[in-house]
């Protein structure tokens, strides 16, 4: 353990590790991981490692604001967003952390589901002939995607179509920042303050889109929502669903420096959940950003 806590020192003096290092803290990262996965380290012996990044693990740092969990889960819309705005400390002896944190292959995974969704939402736009569209976006955090979709829809060849989104969130604050965020296209928005699994609703959308939110959930809540979603999806219609895959390199750094778990899943494994949910096998397809981290359940009806 004494040698971890010395290595954690030599980083923490070094300000963080720079592009150079990157691969040599990973695979620091990744032993501690398999230490901890074979019941080699103790969760407390964990959380002194963590203690002895003082500075460097706490609010003022990307990683501190993960841990440390202030909205009560990790991924909440203020880290998120700085992920999309690649926003760092303003703390310069803390910049090399969040440089880090931001060039992670799971942070570049989390900026391309954002241009995976306006793709996504351009192909819907484009293949229906409906004069006004209905987008249900479930757990809709910062709604960055939803505004740079506006951005770009306003100024495009389909700027006449009229796009409604209904956004389910259940922190009042992300809603407060995404209705900041959105202002001006907030006649387009209707932002909910619901949880997800009590949420109804009488409407039948083309798409409803979830991303961040399945990762958090387990099997039994995975499918609970996912059969709930699905009977509000219009036919001809689908619902897609985000989820990081079990391949993830970015994992050991999330776990061990973070506390952050997701139920990390594979192509098979949310193709079973979707069967388990009822859905039949040729509505099922799965897709994927560049970096193959994220990937995206679509199930048609
Ligand atoms: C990781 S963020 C993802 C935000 C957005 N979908 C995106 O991809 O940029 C997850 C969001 O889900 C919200 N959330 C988590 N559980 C929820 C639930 N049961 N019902 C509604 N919102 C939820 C959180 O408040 C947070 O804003």
């Amino acid at each position: 353990m004494k040698k971890h806590i010395d290595n954690a020192s030599k980083w923490v003096n070094r300000g963080g590790p720079s592009p150079t290092d990157y691969e040599e803290f990973n695979s620091w990262l990744e032993e501690i991981a398999g230490e901890v996965e074979q019941g080699q380290m103790a969760s407390q012996t964990l959380s002194d490692l963590q203690d002895a990044f003082g500075e460097a693990l706490s609010p003022k740092t990307l990683q501190g604001i993960s841990l440390r969990k202030p909205r009560g889960y990790a991924g909440d819309f203020e880290v998120i967003d700085r992920v999309y705005q690649r926003s760092l400390t303003t703390d310069p002896d803390l910049i090399k952390w969040d440089n880090f944190f931001l060039n992670t292959r799971a942070a570049h995974a989390v900026r391309n589901r954002k241009a995976y969704f306006i793709d996504l939402m351009n192909s819907v736009v484009e293949q229906s002939e409906e004069e006004r569209l209905e987008i249900l976006n479930v757990a809709s955090g910062p709604a960055r995607d939803v505004f740079e979709f506006f951005n770009q829809h306003h100024e495009g060849p389909n700027r006449d179509r009229h796009i409604q989104f209904d956004c389910v969130e259940f922190d009042d604050v992300a809603i407060l920042y995404a209705q900041t965020l959105c202002f001006e296209y907030m006649e387009n928005i209707n932002f909910m303050k619901a949880n997800a699994f009590r949420f109804t609703t009488e409407k039948r959308f083309p798409l409803i889109w979830s991303a961040g939110l399945f990762d958090y959930l387990d099997d039994r809540r995975f499918i609970f929502l996912t059969k709930r979603l699905y009977e509000f999806v219009d036919e001809g219609g689908e619902l897609v669903i985000g989820n990081f895959s079990d391949y993830n390199p970015s994992r050991p750094y999330m776990e061990v420096l973070m506390d952050w778990r997701l139920h990390h899943r594979g192509p098979e494994v949310l193709t079973q959940l979707a069967r388990d949910s009822g859905v039949p096998e040729n509505m099922i397809y799965i897709g994927k950003e560049p970096e193959g981290i994220n990937l995206f359940l679509h199930l048609k009806k």
